[in-house]
This record gives structure tokens, sequence and C-alpha cells, in this order.
């Protein structure tokens, strides 16, 4: 487990992970897929390759797949130049990433080209408190995390799936925590759903699920 996110999982995020990764479907991406946290989360018949940039971290995701009997390609990329052609994934996942990835939304829009148009991109990610004291002190401290680990604190990780051309099809919100599926913008039918705007820099809203059509 991430040193970082120990706690945070253990608060019920296991579960929480599992619910968007398990809607995985056919060819999937991974990205950061770091210790293979998330391996046991997906269905047995997906045809499952996880990436990261750090090669440490896919040899123990390596170990990891072995010790659960899974089969999995793992492989060192970089999720901000994939290097997979347009539409190569029926689904595109990634938990706990997009607060590491030095630029999230080129990231983002990388997951948005490599997922084929009625594929879906799952996440499960942290973001900014919607509390002001936390918000202010997350913005104080992600400059130092983000030195020091990697994770920023404060990403907008919603307003970021939606710069990157994604749109939010389904969000469940708690706390920090946030469930998304996220489709192509070619996907989405009916009347644009309002989702309610963003406070500042936060992204975060009330703990309730928002299902969008
Ligand atoms: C906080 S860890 C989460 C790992 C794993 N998904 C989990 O839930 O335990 C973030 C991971 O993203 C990877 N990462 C960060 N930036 C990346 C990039 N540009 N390309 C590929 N992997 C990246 C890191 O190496 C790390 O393994």
């Amino acid at each position: 487990m991430t040193g970082y996110t120990a706690p945070m999982e253990a608060l019920g995020g296991r579960r929480a992970r599992q619910r968007p990764l398990g809607r995985a479907r056919g060819r999937v991406l991974e990205l950061g897929v770091g210790t293979g946290l998330s391996l046991p989360s997906y269905p047995p018949n997906v045809d499952l390759t996880g990436i990261d940039i750090a090669p440490r971290m896919l040899a123990r995701a390596r170990r990891r797949a072995d010790s659960l009997g899974l089969t999995a390609a793992l492989e060192v990329a970089d999720i901000e130049a994939l290097p997979y052609p347009d539409g190569s994934f029926d689904t595109v996942t990634a938990a706990c990433v997009f607060c590491s990835v030095d630029d999230p939304v080129r990231g983002l829009r990388e997951a948005a080209r490599v997922v084929r148009p009625a594929g879906q991109v799952l996440l499960y990610e942290h973001v900014r408190p919607h509390n002001p004291v936390l918000g202010k002190l997350t913005d104080l401290v992600s400059p130092l995390t983000h030195r020091l680990f990697g994770p920023e604190l404060n990403r907008p990780t919603e307003r970021n799936v939606e710069a990157a051309g994604l749109h939010i099809a389904e969000v469940r919100r708690r706390g920090i925590w946030r469930e998304i599926v996220a489709t192509s913008r070619a996907q989405r039918r009916g009347p644009v759903a309002r989702v309610k705007p963003p406070q500042g820099r936060c992204d975060d809203g009330p703990d309730r699920r928002w299902r969008l059509p």
C-alpha cells in the first residue's frame, strides 16, 4: 500500500476503490499501477495492462500479480505520453494517481485518447478538502508533499477530467474521495446536466452521489 494513503484506505477506501474499478470491462489499461494495490479489484475476465513510470513499483506489482495468480502486462510508460494508439482500450483506470502526475490534464487527455469512443475511464482519486481550513492547509503543504513523496493533496481532479475533454457520467463524493465514471464527450446524450460549480480551487461538494445523463 502506498504509505500516505494507508490510513485513508483503512478507513473504508479499499471497498470504495473496488466500486469503480470493478466496473472495468474488456481490454483494460491501469495508469500508475504502482505496487498493484488495485489488482484484486478487477473482474476476473479482463485483459489487463498496467503501466507506471517507476520500474521499482512495477517489480512489486509483478510480485503481487504472481501471488494473486493474475495475468497482467506490466510495462514502464509515462501517463503523459502513452505508447498506445488511439482507442486501444475498452476501459482506462487510475487510483490515487492524478494527485501525482506532473501535468494531470495532459495525462487525462492521454486517457481520453487511448480509450475507445464507447469506452469508460474509471477513477478513484482524492481531491482538495471542501473544509476551508483543511483546504488552505493542503494548499500550504502540497508543494512539500509533491517534492518529498509525489502526491499533491489539493488537486481539483473533477475539473481536470472535464478540462481534458472527458464527460463525467457519474461521480460518488465521500469526503476527499471521488469515484468517477467518465466517458468521451461523443458518448454524452441528452441535455447537458448541470454539475454544481466548484468553489474557488475546491472541487469538493457535499457527500452524495450525482448521476448525470
Ligand atoms: C500514489 S501512487 C498510487 C499507486 C497505485 N495506483 C495505488 O493505488 O497504490 C502514484 C503512482 O503513479 C505513478 N506515476 C506518477 N506519475 C506518473 C507518470 N507520469 N506516468 C506513469 N506513472 C506515474 C507513480 O510512480 C506511482 O506509482
